[in-house]
């Protein structure tokens, strides 16, 4: 797998699932191998704040599905977070599986262990509102930030932001924007370990 996608909205199908997927499209055009990951069809358990990652670098949650994501967290060379905003930052579910990285920070933090550390990683954050506030993605760019950071990637990484994007569907209906997140998913597809340079003749 090239590039992990995760979709931290729980609506299913709603609109940053609709740009995760238009973004993924325009990935494997480019000949990445791409798997997405939503919230919205997965148990994910809150962050108890117990400690006991630092200790062993391991979630003491063991019954829900970051079983399967941790792997995929911890492996994944790109990264495209899709998300909508709820109370301008990512919805409470999408928060739960940004704070269960907790374990992947301590390992790198706490516990030391800098084979976790992949600046080579590649990140990217599409995000959309309905409003149109000046500071609408602020927020969520700073918790994508050290999300980023705690999975041992680089703390810079691109992003694509949409403001107006209201009832579910509404993405579907913006061209323009899915030409953009399509391009987008494209030019990072092209980026992936291995993928040969563009020759231009
Ligand atoms: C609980 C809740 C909180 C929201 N808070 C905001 C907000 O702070 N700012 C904003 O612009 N839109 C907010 N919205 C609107 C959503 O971001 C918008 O409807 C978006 O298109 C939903 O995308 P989705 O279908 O991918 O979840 C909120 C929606 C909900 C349900």
């Amino acid at each position: 797998m090239d590039i992990l996608g995760l979709h931290l909205s729980p609506r299913r199908m709603g609109n940053s699932a609709v740009m995760l997927e238009e973004f993924l499209r325009g990935a494997r055009e480019a000949g990445a191998a791409a798997q997405s990951f939503s919230v919205a069809d997965h148990n994910i358990k809150a962050c108890q704040g117990c400690g006991a990652c630092e200790k062993t670098g391991h979630c003491v949650i063991k019954d829900d599905d970051m079983r399967d994501l941790y792997p995929l967290l911890a492996t994944a060379p790109m990264i495209v977070v899709s998300t909508s905003i709820f109370f301008y930052n990512v919805p409470g579910q999408g928060k739960a599986l940004i704070d269960r990285s907790q374990a992947l920070w301590s390992r790198r933090y706490t516990l030391k262990r800098t084979e976790t550390l992949r600046p080579q990683g590649l990140g990217f954050l599409l995000a959309l509102g309905a409003t149109k506030g000046r500071d609408l993605f602020v927020p969520v760019t700073l918790c994508v930030k050290y999300f980023f950071d705690a999975l041992g990637f680089p703390r810079t990484f691109e992003s694509l932001f949409y403001r107006k994007i209201e009832a579910p569907g509404e993405m579907k209906k913006q061209p323009g924007h899915l030409k953009e997140i399509y391009e987008a998913g494209l030019a990072f597809g092209r980026k992936r370990p291995g993928a040969q340079p563009t020759v231009r003749i």
